[in-house]
């Protein structure tokens, strides 16, 4: 490995970057600090040109191809960020840039690339599918094909952060935060730290839907995942790399393993310290450090995290703002039930007290009994419990959904949707990867004898479609419905007993 570092230690130095990309800023983050007990940076790669590191490697890479090859051009398969630095690079050296994507890619990723020039080819619903496309183009017309990824001088052109960060920090420095995709910012950024000042800790963080790496050096070789999710779209690789494996398992210190939830409220924490807004790929980083520290105990140290990106899609920003409570235990929802007589809803506001209400949902059911959905901010995971007591202790019966998905995905947006005389009613919480056409296949699977009635979706633009369905199934027709669940393979949950049904939806 001493030959390989040395060899990463040259290409990084005489790497060619600073033709496209700035050296950015290395920020303390006070806000994050504070509630850390840590000295907390932010290595800004989010304030790169294309608001992502990408452009590093793939401008160093093509600049090194002979004027043959750049007057035949490029192409490369990308989601996104990737493909933003290949066709800027090829701007600024005059040359022909294709760029094959995903039809799923975020339509400000497209966007962004069809301005600086690049030619888009939509392939595939994946980047695996687009690489392969990719390839046969590089073949049939003759480009020269730039990996995102898994080529030497990518990796070379992404480990320049590292020489920023370590002449930008020169104390202690505790650990260093990177998130993964295939690994080549990981690669390039631990080969520079590991030659210069190998006692910094370089830890590697990815989400738990797609941790191909976290899972290869694990098994001790390249894994590949079946499937991928998609809500960070810009780490979300099946396949690691060659190369970028080699580099990871030798040289990166430990591995943390993430939630949609935790990436939700580390880009809210960002957008608290800086006033910007990351991707998810570029809050990754700072999600992992949050759960590294907590999990050793650290106090008292410097921790960087590198913020890779901020190409987001403004629709999402709706569900990472909901989901960000949820993951910093900053919202909890309860089912409450009240009296149907005068005074009772005012006493019931009353409990509430000072407390910030962020739901409240209430529907008059002519029965004795009322079940009102009252979601209320919190402070942490225990401020629920003592929330719950305080309802029972008015003599109120209250049920705490704050672990309920069904409350937080659907029924809080359904309240008032009664069906007393509905009968043979099942109820299920279907799950599957947000693409296009999925929708109609779970319907049309269906047997049109089954009547649906109940039904709640709602895009967010990226991560899981969630859906919730209320099906009729006649008694002797049950065996048949429980196969075409299980056929149908996405993953699911039975809620007909759930609670929050019975109260909100029978
Ligand atoms: C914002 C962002 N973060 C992280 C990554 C992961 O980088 P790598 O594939 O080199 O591991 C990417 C890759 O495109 C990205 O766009």
């Amino acid at each position: 490995m001493e030959k390989t570092l040395l060899d990463y230690l040259q290409r990084i130095l005489t790497a060619r970057v600073y033709d496209v990309a700035i050296e950015s800023p290395l920020e303390m983050a006070p806000k994050l600090s504070t509630r850390l007990s840590n000295q907390i940076w932010l290595k800004r790669e989010d304030t790169q040109p294309v608001f992502s590191f990408k452009l590093r490697g793939a401008y160093n890479k093509m600049s090194r191809l002979s004027s043959a090859e750049l007057k035949r051009g490029v192409v490369c398969a990308s989601a996104g960020n990737h493909a933003q630095g290949v066709a800027l690079s090829a701007q600024r050296l005059g040359c022909r840039a294709v760029i094959v994507m995903p039809v799923t890619t975020p339509k400000l990723k497209s966007d962004a690339v069809r301005t600086l020039g690049g030619e888009i080819v939509f392939h595939g619903e994946s980047y695996s599918d687009a690489h392969s496309h990719a390839a046969e183009i590089a073949q049939r017309d003759h480009l020269v094909f730039v990996h995102p990824f898994d080529d030497p001088d990518v990796i070379a052109g992404q480990g320049t952060i590292g020489m920023e960060i370590l002449r930008q920090h020169q104390h202690p420095i505790h650990s260093v935060f990177v998130a993964i995709g295939g690994g080549g910012l990981i690669s390039g950024v631990a080969a520079y730290i590991k030659a210069v000042r190998p006692e910094v800790r370089v830890i590697g963080v990815q989400m738990a839907d797609s941790d191909a790496m976290v899972r290869s050096v694990k098994a001790g070789k390249r894994v590949p995942l079946s499937d991928v999710g998609l809500f960070s779209d810009g780490t979300a690789v099946k396949y690691v790399g060659e190369e970028t494996f080699r580099i990871t398992r030798e040289l990166v210190d430990d591995f943390v393993v993430v939630n949609t939830d935790a990436v939700c409220a580390a880009i809210k924490d960002a957008f608290e310290d800086t006033r910007s807004i990351l991707e998810p790929a570029g809050a990754i980083g700072i999600a992992g450090m949050k759960k590294y520290i907590a999990e050793h105990q650290i106090q008292g140290e410097s921790m960087i995290a590198i913020t890779c990106g901020a190409n987001m899609n403004f629709d999402r920003l709706r569900f990472v703002a909901e989901r960000a409570e949820a993951g910093e235990d900053r919202e909890a929802l309860f089912a409450v039930t009240i009296p149907e007589t005068k005074g009772s809803f005012k006493q019931l506001c009353e409990t509430v007290g000072q407390r910030r209400i962020t739901e409240f949902c209430y529907r008059l059911s002519g029965q004795d009994d009322a079940h009102v959905l009252v979601g209320l901010a919190t402070e942490n995971r225990s401020d629920s419990e003592d929330i719950t007591r305080a309802f029972a202790s008015r003599g109120f019966e209250c049920v705490n959904l704050v672990n309920d998905e069904l409350s937080k995905e659907h029924v809080r947006y359904m309240v008032g949707g009664r069906s007393p005389s509905i009968q043979n009613e099942r109820i299920y919480r279907f799950e599957f990867p947000e693409r296009p056409g999925v929708l109609i296949r779970f319907l049309s699977c269906m047997n049109p004898d089954w009547n649906i009635s109940l039904f709640h979706y709602r895009n967010h633009g990226a991560d899981y479609g969630r859906i919730l369905v209320g099906i009729q199934v006649q008694q002797f027709e049950q065996t048949a419905f429980d196969d075409f669940v299980t056929e149908l393979g996405y993953p699911c949950v039975e809620e007909t007993q759930n609670p929050a049904y019975q109260l909100f939806l029978r």
